[in-house]
């Protein structure tokens, strides 16, 4: 059977992860963390395919080359989160297990974090984990691949 095909999808200024608030975001690499889900994705025997882009309108490309070319999604949309009507409606077309990400607990930080235009149209989220967010996301995300 071929493998499952998994898309990260990482927004605005996730490329820069390692130079920004070690408090709010660990110290991580946006790199190091591709290395760990490739390893762990071999594991699970899952494809995945890592992207980031400061675009929005990139990523919503991104997004719909996805309806056809993989089985799942997780997104940390990073600030986009928070304004794209775009992303949320491209994420809505697509009709497979899908995963909101985000290292910080979007939650507890400024009042204009705790919305998300994304939350109601993805099967799940996860906030707040920091940087094991995506290994976790990765394994929820092997699952309901599974349920399908
Ligand atoms: C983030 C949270 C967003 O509010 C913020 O704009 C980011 C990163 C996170 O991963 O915690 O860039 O998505």
């Amino acid at each position: 059977m071929p493998k499952k095909k998994v898309l990260v999808l990482n927004g605005p200024n996730l490329n820069l992860l390692h130079k920004r608030d070690k408090e709010i975001y660990g110290d991580s690499s946006l790199s190091k963390i591709a290395g760990e889900c490739k390893k762990l994705a071999k594991e699970l025997d899952l494809e995945v395919a890592f992207q980031q882009s400061n675009s929005e309108g990139e990523i919503v490309t991104f997004i719909q080359d996805a309806i056809e070319h993989f089985d799942a999604i997780i997104i940390n949309a990073a600030a986009y989160t928070h304004t794209s009507i775009a992303i949320r409606d491209a994420l809505e077309m697509f009709d497979k297990p899908k995963i909101e990400l985000h290292i910080s607990n979007v939650f507890k930080r400024e009042e204009f974090r705790n919305r998300s235009l994304l939350s109601d149209v993805v099967t799940a989220v996860i906030s707040g984990l920091g940087v094991d967010g995506y290994s976790i996301s990765l394994l929820a995300i092997n699952n309901l691949i599974d349920c399908k």
